[in-house]
């Protein structure tokens, strides 16, 4: 099977990813990883592993749309099997989110249906939660709304700031990313009533 990882910037869950893929031979491979921005820095370590990468700056498009339908040429020139967000910092349109329905997942740094959007662990902080994680789910048109494949929690400590809560959130982001790719991978999800079923496999 293939998958194609989209990224924006450091790429540590597209690492993890790419070493369990290797590490536990799954049946599949990653075909390419795609950036929106030309720095990113994962596309180095995707580089130095044989995967092949690409480029669609958002710059240099007008709209969204002229933007996602060159990144769905993109992605579909490698007849991805699923598609993984991994830090991809862009609003998707319907037309786009419609075209991966069912095979397109994104990992969100917090403990949805709580704080979608951006800036999760400084509002986790100032509402003085005492637990935060991070969900992995399938996209849909709406934002960080999609059906929910899996969860992390971790404890918010005293005297947590933004960064000391995203490292702890990201221990755990690395450990059930994979972990999820591969139920998708190994047919193992099932969408029933828009609620996720993890199955023993087919
Ligand atoms: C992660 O925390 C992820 O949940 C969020 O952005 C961060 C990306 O980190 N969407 P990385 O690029 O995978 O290192």
């Amino acid at each position: 099977k293939n998958i194609v990882i989209l990224i924006s910037g450091r790429g540590s869950n597209m690492e993890a990813i790419v070493k369990a893929c290797a590490a536990e031979g799954w049946n599949a491979r990653i075909a390419a990883v795609i950036s929106n921005r030309p720095g990113a820095a994962g596309l180095g370590f995707a580089e130095q592993h044989g995967i092949a990468t690409a480029v669609v700056d958002h710059k240099a498009f007008d709209t969204r749309e002229a933007f996602d339908t060159e990144l769905q040429r993109a992605i579909d020139a490698h007849a991805p099997d699923l598609v993984v967000l991994a830090g991809f910092m862009r609003i998707l349109t319907p037309g786009f989110t419609a075209h991966y329905a069912g095979r397109m997942l994104n990992i969100h740094p917090s403990l949805l249906p709580a704080f979608p959007g951006l800036h999760t662990h400084q509002a986790a902080l100032d509402f003085g939660c005492k637990f935060a994680g991070a969900t992995v789910h399938f996209v849909t048109a709406e934002l960080d709304h999609g059906a929910i494949v899996a969860q992390a929690v971790v404890p918010v400590l005293d005297g947590d700031d933004e960064q000391t809560l995203a490292a702890r959130v990201l221990q755990q982001e690395h450990l059930m990313y994979p972990r999820a790719v591969r139920w998708f991978i190994d047919g193992q999800l099932r969408i029933e009533n828009g609620r996720v079923l993890q199955t023993a496999g087919v």
